[in-house]
């Protein structure tokens, strides 16, 4: 296990420590993982690039981390309890031994199938434990995993796949959710037909059981290719900096990218953040109800917990089927410690009335946490009150896919807890905020662009095939800083509460969603000369989704042209990007050099129409009278 907290006191002490030594603090955390080689140094850093290594020269094989170290100890615990869609099917446990096994044949199935180190494997597969399996099995062999939420569409997934020119899908028949199944590899048989070349196999895992056609000499059921594969496999050697995932996501411009995280520092960071944020103590259950396809379930549902021997919880259903206590009855049935979840599911389960988690014991909790959006006063407090009995700690943890890891969060019971701050920044972490033009903001009581101003073991290393694109967004912005593209306040204590995005980029529900990318998709419609998408204030997720169309030709029935824009986005991108509000224009409001302003089409979204700011630098001032009549 790496270095344990135990008090604020001792907080502050190996905080000021970290930051003194990075490279002191970070090795001895590194030292307690097996190496098969020891690194020749701890850090290189460049911060510009960016061409950050940790541990450099270090050998070693995360899935011999997460389960092989774990065999002799606790080879009989459960490392994974899996909870089925429908609560009347018994669940699923796997011992750390059972996993090992599962991982290594399923491993060596992907070698039977031409999967060696560094090829790409797309996952599209809904919340079941081979989704798992198949990962650790792809870093067992030093293959690169692509997980996309099985909520995209098949362009969406046919991008990523030619992005990261996969060789492999693997995949489920159907998606069970709530009372619904979605067809699964219906949509992977669609993205295989936009020109994804370098697919060479589908590997179909039948979830559901119900039929599903498969292509002759590109499909193979996972239970077939399985077959009397051995359940050992010797673990790949990998460089510390080998790559171990890309995982896509939302930015202000372009289409998604593919972010990468390498094995060293990501083990090392994963495993120091979880057990820290979470206190988490030899024997705990823990459970965070994230998708895997989201960093939130690459960290904290896979390799974090996994890392530390912990019992991780993976369920695949929805938190209002069969009715709005499910979360509540899954944390008494398998009495979770540590319960980690989103504000937008928190603000959902709320709606529906204080009785439903009376109704469960939930004494075994210990710890709370939230991630993925910043969370209302009022969802804090019914969490700490009514799920907490306002005596547990609340951990909201701020990071990014681009971080890998939690950088700002509480630690368990042990920092100060205030409602919607989420605190103090993690052992080496050196977060900064910084004006407009770059300059840091020192002293508490100030809000500015928040930066990392020092390079930490998680982050982000390229994106995948484009390396300008990572330095230009994330390290162009501010000389010799990561720029997160999230605006923060420190506090007269120096905790940090977060704003939010201070760029083109919205966040629906903790999913993050570039407005360029959605306007894309609208503007995919016959009838759309162009659009502008922006976020408004939403009671349940946090951020809703509002457009502003410009059609081509009269629309004379709107309620169906409403109807096909949402389908249209549907297609293009997935169901979570359909626009809550659309409203057709005739104009947007310009500034004289053509630039959209969305400072204006946003406060009108928010119905925020009294201050509007200075216009009279548009292009086409009328325009805004003709928006707030339509209000
Ligand atoms: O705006 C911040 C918000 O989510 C963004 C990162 O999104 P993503 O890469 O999808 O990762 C989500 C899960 C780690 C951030 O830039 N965000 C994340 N956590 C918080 C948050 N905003 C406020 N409070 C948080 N705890």
């Amino acid at each position: 296990m790496t270095l344990k907290i135990k008090d604020f006191k001792h907080y502050k002490k190996v905080y000021a420590d970290s930051v003194k030594n990075p490279e002191k603090f970070w090795a001895k955390q590194a030292k307690t993982f097996n190496w098969r080689k020891p690194w020749k140094k701890v850090l290189e850093n460049d911060f510009r690039t960016p061409a950050v290594k940790w541990f450099v020269g270090g050998k070693l094989n995360i899935t011999e981390n997460c389960l092989d170290r774990h065999l002799k100890t606790q080879g009989d615990e459960t490392a994974l309890i899996w909870e089925p869609n429908d609560p009347s099917r018994p669940f699923v446990t796997y011992t750390y031994k059972e996993l090992y096994q599962a991982v290594c044949q399923a491993a060596n199935m992907l070698k039977s199938k031409g999967i060696k180190k560094g090829d790409r494997v797309c996952f599209y597969m809904p919340m079941v434990p081979e989704l798992t399996i198949g990962v650790l099995a792809c870093a067992r062999i030093g293959a690169i995993h692509s997980v996309v939420f099985a909520g995209f569409s098949a362009s969406a997934l046919a991008d990523r796949i030619k992005d990261a020119t996969c060789k492999m899908v693997i995949c489920s028949d159907f998606n069970a959710r709530g009372s619904k199944n979605i067809p699964v590899k219906k949509v992977v048989d669609e993205a295989l037909k936009k020109k994804c070349d370098s697919i060479e196999t589908v590997i179909v895992h039948q979830n559901t059981g119900e039929k599903v056609p498969m292509k002759k000499n590109r499909d193979v059921y996972w239970h077939k290719a399985i077959e009397g594969q051995s359940k050992s496999c010797r673990a790949t050697q990998m460089d510390a900096e080998d790559p171990l995932f890309v995982l896509y996501t939302s930015g202000s411009t372009g289409k998604p990218k593919g972010v990468v995280h390498t094995c060293g520092g990501y083990m090392v960071y994963t495993a120091f953040s979880f057990q820290n944020v979470f206190q988490y103590e030899k024997g705990d259950v823990y459970w965070c109800t994230a998708d895997i396809g989201w960093i939130t379930g690459h960290s904290y549902i896979i390799y974090g917990p996994l890392l530390s021997g912990a019992t991780t919880v993976m369920s695949e259903g929805v938190p209002t089927y069969p009715d709005a206590g499910r979360f509540w009855h899954i944390c008494e049935k398998h009495k979770v410690n540590q319960f980690y979840t989103a504000p937008t599911a928190i603000r959902a389960l709320m709606a529906l009335g204080d009785h439903w988690p009376s109704h469960y014991d939930l004494s075994h909790l210990k710890v709370l946490g939230t991630v993925g959006e910043p969370i209302n006063e009022e969802a804090w407090n019914w969490y700490k009150d009514k799920i907490g009995k306002n005596t547990l700690p609340i951990v909201d943890t701020w990071w990014q896919t681009e971080t890998g890891g939690i950088m700002i969060s509480g630690l368990g019971d042990l920092s100060p807890q205030k409602a919607t701050f989420a605190g103090y920044p993690l052992p080496g972490i050196q977060p900064c905020l910084v004006n407009a033009q770059g300059k840091e903001i020192k002293g508490n009581g100030k809000e500015g662009l928040l930066c990392i101003k020092f390079p930490w073991p998680s982050m982000i290393r390229t994106t995948y095939g484009d390396h300008e694109r990572c330095r230009q967004v994330y390290f162009s912005a501010f000389d010799n800083m990561y720029f997160t593209g999230d605006g923060a306040r420190r506090d007269k204590k120096g905790m940090y509460r977060i704003i939010g995005r201070v760029d083109d980029v919205i966040n629906v529900s903790g999913h993050r969603m570039g407005t360029a990318e959605v306007e894309n998709a609208v503007n995919e419609h016959d009838n759309v000369v162009e659009s502008a998408v922006v976020g408004y204030p939403h009671d349940i997720k946090g951020q809703g989704i509002f457009a502003y169309i410009i059609p081509n030709k009269k629309v004379t029935n709107e309620a169906a042209f409403v109807k096909e824009i949402r389908a249209v986005v549907t297609k293009e991108i997935g169901p979570i990007a359909k626009p809550d509000q659309i409203r057709i224009v005739s104009a947007l409001p310009k500034t004289r050099s053509g630039k959209i302003m969305r400072r204006i089409l946003r406060k009108i979204a928010s119905g925020d129409t009294k201050n509007l700011g200075d216009t009279s630098t548009l292009l086409n001032p009328e325009v805004v009278k003709e928006l707030l009549k339509k209000k």
